[in-house]
């Protein structure tokens, strides 16, 4: 039977006192409204039909390059008026699954459960029995089986008593909605067109309410304010680094991580406090992040020891590499094997090759650096002329000394030596020195200028 995802994002999200529209706020670096659409494509859906209003413009471009449907709701007169703007476009066999932009973290596996057990019954419903049910709506069930939803605006002191809750989700058939929805009316507290009372018709109908209950709770809460969202984006971190330990991932302490995206690991990575991991990443077998990384696109090879506070983004790192601490590789760093990249030590755009080493304040900027070269500390490539960027290549065992100005376009061949504190202007040839220095004076027995007396 063909499922349709139906998302509701048209609140407008008052309490986040934000510009940005709330299903847009990010969770782990991604919309809210982009966890609900990517959990939803994983369950094969027909199609999945997303409800705007409020930010209109705004969300649907954040999600242009989506196949999915957009249905607006010009006006938000409640929950069932949403869906019902999706008459128009719902097929009418099959069934539809009801998802909130605004609840991002429910997972896959609870909602193929849910469809499971609406399919048998034509309707069902994720609920859950919490501590305090203020504020939400209450199930009301006879003989175990459910009757109705009723809002806490609306209910009585003993329905107030009830604490299993309605989380909002539902799975139903889509000939059902198009006979009840056109029925729903406003006549209740809040003058809204409420999707519960889908419920008490289903009942009518004499149909039975199918329901189960998550197996983690943050799976069903929505986000409402920054308190929540903040909460959320630590249940999400923290499930993210369970998954990553049960892959064989050592963390210091997996509540300081942070995963913005995905993470391949092999075995026994390392990963100490406050690491940051952000878009698509690859670490290989017995890879160690030191402490407060920033790990952007980019792919570790194996065996590789990156120290503390070191930052990479797209940077390509081959195995048993050395890094850091606080090094920083930019796009298009590409490091061979055994490379060594030391303190304060930048690459943008080169190639190092195998066990070349830079190991103290460097910049190596659109460089190409050949296998077993020394680049002393401070070595600078200056790439840049003000107006265009220029290659600087340094061939194989080369030996840059200390403090030099490499000034691009220039060629060091393989095996010459540049002395300490040069500006290299001119290509220097195979197993040459080259060194630019003005002679050394000295003056001997020097007097120090004295500090004047007042
Ligand atoms: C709703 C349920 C309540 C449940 C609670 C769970 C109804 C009548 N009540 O209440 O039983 O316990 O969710 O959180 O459904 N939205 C629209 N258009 C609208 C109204 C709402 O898109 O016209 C969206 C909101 O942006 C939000 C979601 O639907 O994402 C829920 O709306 P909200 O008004 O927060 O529902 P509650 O009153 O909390
Ligand atoms: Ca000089």
């Amino acid at each position: 039977m063909s499922t349709t995802v139906i998302i509701l994002a048209a609140g407008k999200g008052t309490r986040m006192r934000s510009q940005l529209p709330k299903v847009l706020q990010p969770l782990a670096g991604q919309p809210l409204l982009g966890h609900v659409i990517h959990t939803a494509k994983k369950l094969h859906a027909k199609n999945i039909i997303t409800i705007f209003g409020h930010g209109g413009n705004l969300v649907q471009q954040a999600f242009q390059s989506e196949n999915i449907e957009w249905v607006e709701q010009a006006e938000q007169l409640g929950t069932g008026h949403a869906v019902q703007m999706t008459l128009p476009v719902l097929a009418k066999d099959g069934m539809s699954l009801i998802l909130y932009g605004d609840v991002p973290l429910v997972r896959q596996q609870t909602l193929e459960q849910l469809l499971d057990v609406s399919r048998e019954t034509g309707i069902g419903m994720i609920t859950l029995t919490v501590d305090n049910p203020s504020g939400y709506g209450r199930i009301v069930r006879e003989h175990g089986k459910i009757q109705a939803i009723v809002e806490h605006k609306d209910a009585s002191d003993a329905q107030r008593q009830i604490q299993e809750i309605n989380t909002g989700i539902y799975c139903v058939s889509n000939a059902k909605l198009h006979e009840w929805l056109p029925r729903l009316s406003n006549n209740n507290a809040q003058g809204e067109y409420y999707l519960t009372d889908i419920v008490a018709m289903a009942v009518a109908d004499g149909l039975e309410i199918a329901s189960i209950q998550p197996e983690l709770a943050f799976e069903v809460e929505g986000v409402n304010d920054r308190i929540q969202l903040a909460a959320l984006e630590r249940d999400f971190q923290v499930q993210q680094a369970l998954e990553l330990m049960r892959q064989g991932v050592t963390f210091s302490d997996p509540k300081r991580f942070d995963l913005r995206g995905s993470l391949k690991v092999g075995q026994d990575v390392r990963i100490d406090i406050n690491v940051i991991i952000e878009g698509n990443c690859e670490l290989g077998d017995n890879v160690e992040l030191g402490a407060g990384c920033i790990i952007k696109n980019t792919k570790i090879a194996a065996g590789t020891k990156v120290q503390p506070y070191s930052i990479f983004d797209d940077a390509l790192v081959g195995e048993n590499t050395q890094i850091g601490p606080f090094a920083r590789l930019r796009p298009g760093a590409k490091l061979a094997a055994e490379v060594h990249i030391g303190n304060f030590v930048e690459v943008k755009n080169s190639s190092i090759g195998l066990g070349s080493k830079a190991n103290h304040f460097t910049y190596l900027g659109d460089a190409e650096v050949g296998a077993g070269s020394n680049i002393g500390a401070g070595t600078i490539t200056c790439n840049y002329d003000g107006a265009n960027k220029h290659k600087t290549i340094i061939g194989d065992a080369a030996f840059i000394g200390s403090n030099s100005s490499l000034v691009a376009p220039v060629k060091i061949a393989n095996g010459a030596t540049i002395g300490a504190g040069s500006v290299i202007t001119r290509d220097v040839a195979e197993n040459t020195l080259a060194f630019e220095r003005s002679v050394q004076t000295e003056k001997a027995n020097y007097q120090r200028p004295q500090k004047t007396k007042k």
